[in-house]
């Protein structure tokens, strides 16, 4: 039987996999705080599997020392996202890497609409106003936003995520562009970024994190767009500079974000905090009960494979 490092505490249930077949479970920590860099090497060096969360960066020397003990075989993700692991270190070790691809899709999706209606409407101003007494009665010039009906919604990363958007904003009456890096062959496909940019009322980001997009929606790009637009970050804080976003919204050079993630969780760009019209929720895309017990049993599931030999359905380390 294995050893199983679980770095951060799961969900009812999501350990079921690991305990079903006899491995023996070490981690979290009482308070669930995440194991700094020298506790997680030392694990690494004695454990044959690594529960991860994105709280957790597993780097290339957490890796080597697993290569170094002679038992880590598989470090499985609570996340569709895998920026906080070096895939390419893992391969080189053997060490396979698993994600929860599929079973958030929708309730991330979900959380992206809830941005998009909230920070077209205005609505946490109005609701901080209502809540500190500031709203003095109806007016029909307050709190005025922007119609999400018959506005065009520019989806930027058309993967499952981006797709389930484009389903709800039909159902909402939008004209629904997508950009991808890949052309998708699909009505909407527009190959170039800075014209979707330019041409939508709403942009909402769904490309994986990493360096191949970090800080993809720059000053530049964000002075393409229209000072009425509307941006929505569901996928990692680093797609956008964040800096650069505060600066626009200062400036009034778009009318207004929804964001789920930032640059360097859990610290807040000041100037964002301070900045008009922002909706802030903290990294909750998909945190539903049903959603996030379905993912942690997907991750516990494939170590519970890997250790029997087997492969999961959900690697992303190449061959
Ligand atoms: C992910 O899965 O990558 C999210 O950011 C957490 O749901």
């Amino acid at each position: 039987m294995g050893r199983v490092l679980v770095t951060r505490r799961l969900p009812d249930g999501g350990l079921e996999p690991l305990a079903g077949h006899g491995h023996e479970i070490v981690g979290p920590n009482d308070d669930d705080t995440p194991y700094a860099a020298d506790e997680l090497h030392a694990y690494a060096r004695t454990c044959d599997a690594i529960v991860s969360l994105l709280t957790d960066r597993i780097d290339a020397d957490v890796l080597r020392a697993g290569a170094d003990g002679g038992r880590l075989r598989v470090v499985a993700n609570v996340a569709v996202g895998y920026d906080n692991i070096d895939v390419r270190a893992a391969s080189e070790y053997g060490i396979t890497v698993c994600n929860t691809p599929g079973v958030l899709d929708d309730t991330t999706a979900d959380t992206a609409f809830l941005l998009i209606l909230a920070a077209s409407r205005l609505a946490t101003t109005a609701e901080t106003d209502l809540r500190t007494g500031a709203w003095k009665g109806w007016a029909v010039t307050q709190y005025l936003g922007r119609d999400v009906h018959g506005a065009t919604l520019g989806i930027v990363g058309y993967g499952r995520i981006g797709r389930a958007v484009a389903r709800r904003a039909t159902g909402f009456g939008m004209r629904v562009v997508h950009h991808a890096r890949r052309p998708t062959s699909e009505p909407g496909y527009v190959a170039d970024l800075d014209e979707l940019l330019a041409e939508a009322d709403i942009v909402s980001l769904h490309t994986p994190g990493g360096a191949d997009t970090h800080h993809l929606i720059d000053a530049r790009r964000l002075a393409l767009m229209k000072p009425t637009a509307v941006l929505v970050n569901t996928a990692r804080g680093t797609v956008v500079d964040e800096l650069a976003l505060a600066e626009a919204l200062h400036a009034g050079a778009l009318f207004a974000v929804g964001l789920d993630v930032y640059e360097r969780e859990p610290v807040i760009e000041p100037r964002l905090l301070s900045a008009p019209r922002t909706v802030l929720l903290p990294h909750i895309g998909s945190a539903s009960q049903a959603t996030r017990t379905r993912m942690a049993t997907m991750a516990t599931s494939a170590v519970a494979t890997v250790l029997s030999g087997g492969t999961p359905p959900n690697v992303v380390t190449p061959g």
